[in-house]
């Protein structure tokens, strides 16, 4: 018999010969705990499904209750709320992010209220609320002013830490501002909140069929985040962004995108060696989607294979719009 290295003597073929030995290989687990579902919720007319997200709707408040304690029966742990502002309620400085009766804090005390076991994440930021789209408030030429922004998101994450949210996530990427709301967090009274920061958020096009959902495409036009979301074409500024979040008090950290920032996680992951949770956007979703709906590919195989893809690489937890489709299909 031929011998080349150590063949025959090893053969890794031997541990894919049997399912019980390759499960008992198998390096990386995927649980429904680690799964966390973002939902939308709106009022009215604008409840519905979202065109470019299909199976995803806008839930009303009865939905978004329902839907939460199904996800909860399902084995999720937590999911992220973000809201349909009407048209007629945005204003340049995003003024609906401070009303206690906001659709958004009216929606994180309905969940908290009728499942109080499920973690509630609610994003930190004001896009849902300005007329032009943009994360925070403007200067005079028209770029995102980072401090004042600041000032209104520390508010905006003690509003929602008081309605009930149990871990608020800053997803605008403004300098400093979870040092900013751990201060305020700490000082009024709610020190056990968690803060999940958005820490290495690109600029990236992956985002789409989200602000059609939260109707913030048409308002934003051909503007783009590129002042304050990082550039697609950086690594190593990702750690840095990573430790000044850490260093201002973040509890887990966020890579977004997911699947083409997989290098990112890991060395997130390898570096800090602190919780990381992984985005998998919008764009990512519709993608798989609309190869799926063209019987181009198993949807189902598909994304299973990309949310192990996206532990192996480090994510200790994922936000995905397929996070209910994959807890019923690791549950069955
Ligand atoms: C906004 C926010 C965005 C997402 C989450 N929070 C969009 C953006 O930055 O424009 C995107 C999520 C997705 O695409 O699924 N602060």
């Amino acid at each position: 018999m031929l011998t080349t290295g150590t063949y025959p003597s090893t053969r890794l073929r031997r541990t894919r010969q049997a399912a019980f030995v390759r499960e008992m290989v198998r390096e990386t687990r995927l649980a429904p705990a680690q799964l966390i579902q973002p939902l939308f919720v709106a009022e009215g007319a604008l409840c519905g499904p979202v065109p470019s997200m299909p199976g995803i709707v806008r839930h009303d408040l009865d939905g978004l209750v329902q839907e939460c304690a199904a996800l909860h029966a399902l084995g999720l742990r937590a999911v992220a709320l973000f809201p349909v502002t009407p048209p007629e309620r945005k204003t340049a400085n995003g003024d609906e992010a401070l009303n206690p009766d906001s659709l958004m804090c009216r929606a994180i005390r309905a969940v908290k209220k009728a499942v109080p076991q499920l973690g509630v994440i609610a994003d930190v930021a004001l896009d849902p609320y300005t007329s032009h789209g943009q994360d925070g408030v403007l200067n005079a030429s028209g770029d995102v002013d980072n401090d004042a922004t600041c000032e209104i998101l520390r508010r905006q994450a003690l509003l929602y830490a008081r309605c009930g949210a149990d871990v608020v996530a800053p997803s605008d990427m403004m300098d400093g501002r979870v040092g900013h709301i751990r201060q305020v967090l700490e000082r009024d009274g709610c020190k056990n909140t968690l803060i999940l920061s958005y820490a290495a958020k690109y600029a990236s096009s992956f985002y789409g069929p989200f602000r059609d959902a939260v109707g913030s495409a048409a308002n934003l036009g051909q503007g783009g985040k590129q002042t304050y979301q990082m550039d697609p074409a950086n690594g190593d500024e990702a750690l840095r962004e990573v430790a000044l979040d850490l260093a201002e008090g973040a509890d887990i950290v966020m890579v977004k995108p997911g699947l083409p920032y997989l290098d990112v996680i890991r060395r997130v992951k390898d570096h800090f060696g602190v919780p990381v949770a992984a985005y998998q956007v919008s764009g990512e979703y519709s993608m798989l989607k609309a190869a799926a709906e063209k019987g181009w590919l198993d949807e189902r195989k598909t994304v299973l294979e990309t949310l192990i893809c996206l532990r192996r690489a480090g994510a200790d937890m994922i936000l995905t719009y397929s996070a209910k489709d994959a807890a019923t299909w690791l549950g069955a």
